[in-house]
Order: structure tokens, then C-alpha cells, then sequence
């Protein structure tokens, strides 16, 4: 009987250490989330000058390619800053289907927006939402109608997510059936002065090995890791 108190003690001990731990790494993680989204509220003004269109341009102009998108498609970016992409989604959809663009920083909304008035776009719809927690009926409710995801671009976003594993899992699951998922982002695994910069201004990681668990998770994958002098690398690949 003694023991068994002893047992039922020890483990009580555990659990409440475990989920005080939990707690502290959630609330940290809230923290930092909301420091970043601070930061993007204020970076969204100049951002197009500190991280003008030709510093990306191939990179992007690749990766939006590499989606394949078709007139009438629905493609989700997330997360969509001041809207960089939207003028290449264009390209292929010709203002058809539908551009949902999801990002948790309102300034950057607010720049979005600006771009879709300034070219008369009607096919783009501009959210904010926390990429940890959306959802497919998430989505529907806020685009106000059935949608199927065609393709997902997460562009210089994971590298600063949190729990970017999951949010991986959680785009794909987005996804329709055999829909093409397209990763950008920055992978310098070695510490550089040039890391040390990028995570300066973009307040992420650089060394996630964010190609790498795609590429467990998805068939036909592909990597390029040319770009930015070998800093930014498109992945792709196909939901299972
Ligand atoms: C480096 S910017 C990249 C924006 C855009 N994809 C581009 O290439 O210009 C990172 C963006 O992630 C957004 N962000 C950070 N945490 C987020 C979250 N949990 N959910 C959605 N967006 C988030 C920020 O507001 C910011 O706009």
C-alpha cells in the first residue's frame, strides 16, 4: 500500500513537472511570437525598401513557377507580408481563382491591401490569421465559400515560425490531394556573419532543416539551393 502511494506520488511529481514544463515553453514561445509580430507591424513600412523585389527575384520568380498554377486555381501564400508575390501569382491566373494570402502582422496586412487597390485585383484575399492554428474550415469560413487548395507557398516564413514542423504538417494537410507544396527560405547551416545578418533582420533561424523534413513528408521532391549565393533554397514536392 505504502508503495504503491510512493508510485502514484512519484508520478503525480512527474506529470505536474512535465506539464509546468509544457506551460513555460508554450508561453515563451507566445512571447517571442509576439515580439516577431511587433516587429513586422513596424518593419511592414519600410519593408519593401529593406527587402526590395530584385534581392528575391529569382528565387521567387522559380518558385512560383515551380507551383505550375493554372487560370482558375486557388493558391494559398503564407505568409504573404506586403504581398511581394502576388503581382508573379498573377502571371499564371490572370486575375482568376483565387490568391488566399495569410499573415499575423496587421501593418503588413494594411501593406497588402495597398497593392490589391493599386492594381484592381479581385481574385486576392487578404487574412490575418496565425499559421499554427489555421485550419481547412478555418479557411472556408473566412473566404466565405467551399475551396480547394491547389498549391501552397510558404515564402522566409519558417525559418522564423514556431513549431515549424508542425506548421509544415499543417499546410500540407491545407492541401488538396497531389497539390504542390513550394518551401523558399534561407538554410545556412554553418555560423556566418552573413547568417548572424539575415537572423538580425528577419528575427529567425537560418539552419533549420526545413527542405530536409519536407522532404520526408511529400513524393516527387525536389531542392535548388542556388540562390542568394547559396543562402535560399526552393523546395518542392507533391502531397502524398
Ligand atoms: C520575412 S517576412 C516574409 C513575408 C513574405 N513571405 C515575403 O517573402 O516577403 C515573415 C512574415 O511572417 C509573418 N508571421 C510571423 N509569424 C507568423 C504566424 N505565426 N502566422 C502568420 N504569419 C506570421 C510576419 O508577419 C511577416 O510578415
Amino acid at each position: 500500500m505504502i508503495c504503491n502511494w510512493n508510485i502514484w506520488t512519484v508520478r503525480q511529481e512527474f506529470n505536474s513537472s512535465c506539464l509546468y514544463n509544457l506551460i513555460k515553453m508554450k508561453s515563451s514561445i507566445n512571447k517571442k511570437q509576439i515580439q516577431a509580430i511587433r516587429y513586422y507591424d513596424k518593419l511592414s513600412k519600410v519593408h519593401d525598401l529593406v527587402s526590395s523585389k530584385w534581392y528575391y527575384h529569382k528565387a521567387r520568380h522559380y518558385a512560383i513557377q515551380q507551383l505550375h498554377l493554372k487560370e482558375g486555381e486557388a493558391v494559398l501564400n503564407l505568409p504573404y507580408g506586403t504581398g511581394q508575390n502576388f503581382e508573379y501569382f498573377q502571371k499564371y491566373l490572370n486575375d482568376t481563382g483565387l490568391i488566399i494570402g495569410i499573415d499575423l502582422s496587421e501593418g503588413m496586412m494594411a501593406q497588402a491591401k495597398k497593392k490589391r487597390a493599386k492594381n484592381n485585383w479581385t481574385n486576392v484575399k487578404i487574412l490575418k490569421g496565425d499559421a499554427t492554428k489555421i485550419t481547412k474550415d478555418w479557411i472556408v469560413e473566412n473566404v466565405n465559400k467551399p475551396i480547394e487548395v491547389d498549391a501552397v507557398l510558404c515564402d522566409l516564413g519558417l525559418s522564423g515560425f514556431p513549431e515549424w514542423e508542425k506548421i509544415i504538417d499543417n499546410m500540407l494537410s491545407l492541401l488538396k490531394q497531389v497539390g504542390i507544396m513550394v518551401i523558399m527560405d534561407w538554410y545556412l547551416p554553418k555560423p556566418s556573419p552573413k547568417g548572424a545578418f539575415v537572423k538580425w533582420i528577419g528575427k529567425g533561424e537560418v539552419n533549420r532543416p526545413i527542405y530536409q523534413y519536407l522532404e520526408t513528408k511529400v513524393t516527387n521532391f525536389s531542392v535548388d539551393t542556388s540562390f542568394n549565393r547559396g543562402g535560399i533554397f526552393v523546395a518542392t514536392g507533391i502531397k502524398k
